[in-house]
């Protein structure tokens, strides 16, 4: 693979951004615009509300990012976006605009499934040698919409080994939060709160799947909302007065519950793989317990992304671009948004 400059898209779910990358690893300029103050009053995202804001910032991010990099439309060598999964609504704005530059520039589009883009945000780091990967490696993905299990053979090459059955590991961060009347998004709300804890809270329920090595998390989800009734913590009316070394020591007890399982069935299904190494990406994996606690435990050598590229961006879609198209293919005009996008599918 020669090097070549990607344009990557993303705007799958609330953070409109852009990015240029070179060659899949070095990062020359990535904007990223959050929504999550504008969701922040409705404690989650409000689709509609993020397919406009969408709209209105696409056409500055995309502009940004090509003004940092000193680059021109003529400079890339693909345009890479997300296809899926992710908000239908959402999705479309960042497909359609790539469409148009594509069709504009003649530069050819390169189809991204987020997911893998999460896992290639690993190819980011200036101290991964990606000559030196050695595959097979399991992916652990948690972000807002998935906890996935996911065997990673070459590049580009994934399948989808273990899910969750119900909710996702930043759902449920994002659902506890709500709970304990702290903010959005909730993972880095429920993070700070267990870092301030000082006492300990009885520890939750670990979730497991009868015979099975997939996630679930909506009984853990039960049990806060049961501790937070109990302690007249939830649900929250104006005399509700509680105590924040309560809820930093609920918050801790929580994080501990997701933590642990976590690292326990990826460490699990990694010996049981006989995989050369982890990967864990998604926005959760932003969790300075959950990356501690893996690196600790694990027998394997565990890659991440850094913190700030573990949540949505262009970088990482326009890695997984590069590395996914060895030759640029042809551009599909006719492809269409994926929104049920699995890891390790493809439609295109
Ligand atoms: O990957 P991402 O940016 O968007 C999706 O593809 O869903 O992930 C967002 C999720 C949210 O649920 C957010 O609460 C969670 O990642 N998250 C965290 C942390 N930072 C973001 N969860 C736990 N600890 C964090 N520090
Ligand atoms: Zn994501």
């Amino acid at each position: 693979m020669g090097k070549k400059i990607i344009l990557g898209i993303e705007t799958s779910c609330d953070e409109t951004a852009a990015a240029i990358v070179d060659s899949g690893i070095k990062i020359i300029s990535n904007v990223v615009a959050s929504q999550a103050s504008l969701h922040a009053t409705f404690g989650g995202i409000v689709p509609e509300v993020a397919s406009r804001q969408h709209i209105l910032a696409i056409s500055t991010v995309i502009n940004t990012a090509m003004t940092e990099s000193g680059m021109k439309i003529n400079d890339l060598d693909g345009i890479a976006v997300t296809y899926g999964p992710g908000l239908a609504g959402s999705l479309l704005v960042g497909l359609n605009a790539a469409k148009g530059l594509a069709f504009g520039s003649s530069v050819p589009l390169l189809p991204v499934n987020h997911l893998e883009g999460h896992v290639y945000a690993t190819w980011l780091n200036e101290s991964f040698n990606s000559e030196e990967t050695e595959f097979p490696l399991l992916c652990l993905i948690v972000s807002g919409g998935h906890t996935d299990l996911a065997l990673m053979t070459g590049h580009g090459q994934f399948k989808l080994i273990n899910k969750t059955r119900d909710d996702a590991a930043g759902e449920a961060f994002d659902k506890a939060a709500r709970v304990l009347g702290l903010g959005y998004p909730g993972g880095p709300e429920i993070q700070n709160a267990a870092e301030k804890a000082e006492g300990t809270e009885k520890p939750f329920p670990r979730p497991k799947v009868k015979n099975s090595n997939d996630f679930s998390f909506s009984g853990l989800k039960t049990s806060l909302i049961q501790r937070a009734v109990d302690k007249n913590i939830y649900p929250r009316n104006n005399e509700t007065c509680v105590e924040s070394g309560l809820i930093n020591e609920i918050a801790f007890a929580f994080q501990e519950a997701v933590v642990d399982t976590l690292v326990d069935r990826t460490l699990k299904v990694a010996s049981e793989l006989s995989v050369k190494g982890i990967i864990v990406s998604g926005g959760v994996a932003a969790n300075s317990c959950l990356r501690t606690r893996i690196e600790q435990k694990s027998p394997l050598p565990v890659v991440m992304p850094k913190p700030a590229l573990c949540t949505d961006n262009g970088a990482m879609i326009a890695s997984a671009g590069y590395f996914k198209f060895k030759e640029m293919p042809a551009t599909k005009w006719d492809l269409d948004i994926a929104p049920g996008l699995r890891i390790g599918e493809s439609l295109v």
